[in-house]
């Protein structure tokens, strides 16, 4: 049961038509001053990262909650592959593989979008859980929910996050003791605040979302759930936990929701200060950084109709956007072939080494082509078959292939997508460009330092970076792989720093 905001002479709503004054924008000039003291420090920028190679990189935080093995391996197979590895392996051949394969890239035909009745009937809880209008006068999207469980029971005893996460428990005892005092009563029922993130942090893995993760939630303004990467859009909401496991529960929307109470209750803080409260209240905004979001549609054959060959018929961009159709995307992206070396060193198991990761490209730049062959670009990016089959994930790097696909529901303004090669080099710029996506008060001049030099977080393992780069005949045959997906993105984007020509 939700609460109508319109027919609810709440005394909070009153509170709520606080005038507020537009937040204020990041001034432009300052940025482009600032670049161009930047760009005398480029070179010198660009080799250390070079050498430095892949600075933000791979090291496993919270290894509970973000799957590493990345395979659907122990799931039931969703069918064979129907075509054979040929014996031969030598560069000449892969060369001639990826030749064939950049024959085949076309980006014509746009998909067909599911109108809102079929995406309703196949998730009628989510709908019927989440209003279709939120709070006014909040920023971030909120509601009253009725709150129909018993007084003296805990609210989170059956949440599945919970149960598999330890940190999640000490979270939700500390809820659990002012959950009452949050409850609002009215007519003889209880309401509890409701939010959904008002921004997602959707991808690329291994491409710095774990650095702006960090850094961003150090703007007062700013919450997350408890733990960066929930994985509830693409994983846990079929009941995937771990990808190297079978299917569990699946977890509830309510589930999801209760990763935003610590925030909700700060926002509803903010709410019931007196209406001559700054008028800058309530600006809090919540986030969430699940990088799997942007690309991992890999559940849809185990649930939707798989019957047809044109890939799924439904994306997690489809809910998203019909739930909420004002939310804001943050993409951040890197050259995808170094993007590919990096998911290897992070997620590879045994015998990682330079041939291995050499191999393992050739092994699946052949079966990518196979699956071309027969089936177009778009299914074969969608095809969970496949993607099982790759020993690397080549796939995730073909970034306007999902890009075009976020494009195909939400608008241009709403999608904000990001180099992780400028913000290594110049991360007031890109979180700048953050805030200002956002809308976000500028920081005091001590809380913006702070954000920006602080130590970058996420990056490779002492012992991966042992390793040294990649050899340059697989770097060679990648770069030929991804460039005309680059092309396409840099025409996208309108920007050509997305062909990754001279990094
Ligand atoms: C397609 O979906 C059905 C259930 O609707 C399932 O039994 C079957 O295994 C799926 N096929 C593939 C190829 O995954
Ligand atoms: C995925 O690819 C496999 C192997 O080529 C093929 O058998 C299967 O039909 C494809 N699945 C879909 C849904 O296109
Ligand atoms: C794959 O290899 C097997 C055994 O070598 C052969 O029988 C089969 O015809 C091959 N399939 C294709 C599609 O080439
Ligand atoms: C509510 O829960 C408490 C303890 O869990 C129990 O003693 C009580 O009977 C319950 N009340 C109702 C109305 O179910
Ligand atoms: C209101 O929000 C700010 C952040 O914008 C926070 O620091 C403050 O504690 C909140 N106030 C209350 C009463 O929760
Ligand atoms: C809110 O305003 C009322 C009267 O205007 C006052 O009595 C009360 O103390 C105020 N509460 C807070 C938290 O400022
Ligand atoms: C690692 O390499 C060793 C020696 O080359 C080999 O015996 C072993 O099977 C390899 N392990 C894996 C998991 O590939
Ligand atoms: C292209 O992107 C780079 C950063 O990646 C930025 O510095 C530059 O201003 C952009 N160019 C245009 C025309 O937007």
């Amino acid at each position: 049961m939700l609460l109508q905001v319109d027919d609810t002479p709440l005394n909070l709503f009153a509170v709520l038509e606080v005038k507020r004054e537009p937040p204020q924008r990041w001034g432009t000039l300052g940025g482009v001053r600032r670049i161009r003291i930047y760009s005398f420090l480029f070179g010198l920028a660009v080799m250390f990262f070079i050498t430095a190679s892949y600075i933000l990189t791979g090291d496993k935080k919270g290894l509970l909650l973000t799957p590493s093995p990345y395979h659907f391996s122990t799931l039931v197979s969703p069918g064979t592959l129907t075509f054979n590895l040929s014996a031969a392996k030598d560069d000449a051949h892969i060369k001639e593989v990826v030749r064939s394969i950049t024959s085949k890239v076309e980006f014509g035909s746009s998909r067909h979008l599911p109108d809102l009745k079929a995406l309703v009937n196949s998730e009628p809880h989510m709908f019927s859980v989440i209003p279709r209008k939120f709070l006014p006068g909040i920023k971030n999207p909120c509601w009253y929910e009725e709150y129909s469980g018993n007084l003296s029971s805990d609210p989170y005893r059956t949440n599945l996050y919970a149960h598999y996460s330890k940190r999640f428990r000490t979270v939700f005892q500390q809820l659990r003791n002012t959950f009452q005092e949050h409850l609002i009563h009215r007519d003889g029922k209880a309401y509890r605040m409701r939010c959904l993130p008002y921004f997602y942090i959707i991808g690329q893995p291994k491409c710095g979302t774990t650095d702006l993760y960090d850094r961003l939630r150090l703007h007062p303004d700013v919450k997350f759930t408890t733990f960066k990467e929930p994985h509830w859009w693409t994983r846990k909401r079929f009941g995937i936990i771990r990808l190297s496991e079978g299917f569990h529960d699946r977890y509830p929307v309510e589930d999801y929701l209760d990763l935003f109470d610590q925030a909700a209750h700060q926002i509803q803080g903010n709410l019931s200060v007196n209406g001559s409260a700054s008028p800058s209240q309530p600006n809090v905004i919540i986030g969430e950084a699940s990088a799997s979001t942007m690309w991992d549609n890999n559940a849809w054959v185990y649930f939707y109709d798989n019957s047809t060959e044109g890939g799924p018929p439904f994306l997690i961009q489809d809910f998203l956007h019909a739930l909420q159709p004002h939310a804001r995307f943050i993409v951040m992206l890197r050259d995808p072939v170094e993007r590919l070396y990096s998911d290897y060193l992070y997620f590879g198991i045994a015998n990682k080494s330079a041939e291995d990761f050499h191999e393992k490209v050739s092994e699946s730049l052949q079966l990518f082509e196979g699956c071309l062959t027969e089936y177009t670009l778009r299914s074969c990016v969608y095809n969970t078959t496949v993607n099982n089959a790759l020993p690397v994930r080549l796939q995730v790097g073909l970034y306007i292939v999902y890009l075009m696909d976020w494009l195909s529901v939400v608008s241009r303004e709403q999608v904000l997508v990001l180099r992780l090669e400028d913000h290594a080099t110049n991360r007031k710029y890109t979180m700048h460009r953050v805030f200002d996506f956002l809308r976000l008060e500028p920081p005091t001049k001590e809380i913006e330092s702070e954000i920006t030099e602080s130590p970058a977080s996420n990056t490779r393992r002492p012992a991966d970076k042992n390793l040294g780069p990649m050899l340059p005949i697989t770097k060679e045959i990648l770069r030929d792989f991804y460039r005309p997906f680059n092309e396409k993105l840099a025409k996208v984007l309108r920007n050509d720093s997305f062909i990754w020509e001279n990094d």
